[in-house]
């Protein structure tokens, strides 16, 4: 690719979950066009592989409910200006009544409290820089309600209105923040959601693909596309969405 379509070159960002599925694709799109990159997972192993993918990064193994972990990692390069926070889980698929108490905190601490720990370490980081950008991984299921996973809808709920509550406060020092919901994506995550139906896994797969407008799955570059247009320059001006990348499944 000639230099001048690099969207990213000369920009550090910061990519937690990249040890997998989304974060990777993510961040070996960013790197490719130009971005140096601190990866982050608690993944030792897929971190390995997405960081050869991805020339001129760092990586830090750590969980993002730490916020000493994501203060960490937020400081390994600078400036940070480009944030995206792919690392989450499905959590428990029972529903809200049968939620283990633990499970919820875990899955709150997660994807909840570890998006807004790594809004909490980069933003003002941002703001010295003079701004950025900040793509948020929510869901589908955090658009409308879902009775297979409704503790994983409710926390990715406030993923979409944490993201646009900071475009409320941020905007004016320069920050743009966007969300992706992801419909179904063939990666790890999503095999975990088929095999949690046990005996009923691959009903759940044909489901889930039949009621899909395009009847498929989709790719992890589908979703990585959207990410980094988000991302770019070309995005200047869209701020605060919460951008459905599923196929039509909510149309
Ligand atoms: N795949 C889908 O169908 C789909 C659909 C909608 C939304 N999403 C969202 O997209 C994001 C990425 O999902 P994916 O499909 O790539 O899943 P994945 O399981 O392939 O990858 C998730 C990554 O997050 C990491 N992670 C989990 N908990 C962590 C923690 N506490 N600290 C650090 N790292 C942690 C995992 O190690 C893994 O590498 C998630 O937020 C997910 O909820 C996925």
């Amino acid at each position: 690719m000639p230099r001048a379509a690099l969207r990213f070159a000369g920009r550090n960002g910061l990519v937690t979950g990249a040890g997998s599925g989304l974060g990777r694709e993510v961040a070996r799109g960013l790197a490719a066009e130009g971005a140096r990159l601190v990866l982050f997972d608690r993944d030792p192993a897929g971190l390995e592989e997405t960081a050869a993918a991805c020339p001129g990064s760092v990586m830090m193994v750590g969980d993002v409910a730490r916020g000493a972990d994501m203060a960490r990692a937020a400081a390994m390069l600078s400036p940070i200006t480009l944030l995206v926070t792919a690392a989450g889980i499905i959590g428990p698929t029972t529903p809200l009544p049968e939620v283990e108490e633990e499970a919820w905190d875990r899955l709150f601490a997660i994807n909840v409290k570890g998006t807004w720990l790594a809004l909490k370490h980069v933003v003002p980081l941002m703001e010295e820089a003079g701004g950025g950008a900040i793509v948020t991984f929510a869901s589908g299921a955090g658009l409308v309600g879902n009775p297979v996973f409704p503790a994983y809808a409710a926390s990715k709920g406030a993923v979409v209105l944490m993201t646009r509550s900071l475009v409320t406060g941020h905007t004016a020092q320069g920050i743009r923040a966007n969300t992706v919901c992801p419909g179904p994506i063939e990666t790890p995550m999503l095999r975990q959601s088929f095999a949690a139906a046990g005996n009923r896994a691959v009903e759940r797969e044909e489901y889930t693909r039949a009621r899909n407008p395009m009847g498929r799955f989709g790719t992890p570059a589908e979703v990585a596309a959207a990410v980094l247009f988000l991302l770019s320059d070309e995005a200047s001006y869209i701020n605060g969405v919460a951008l459905p990348v599923d196929g039509g499944r909510l149309a």
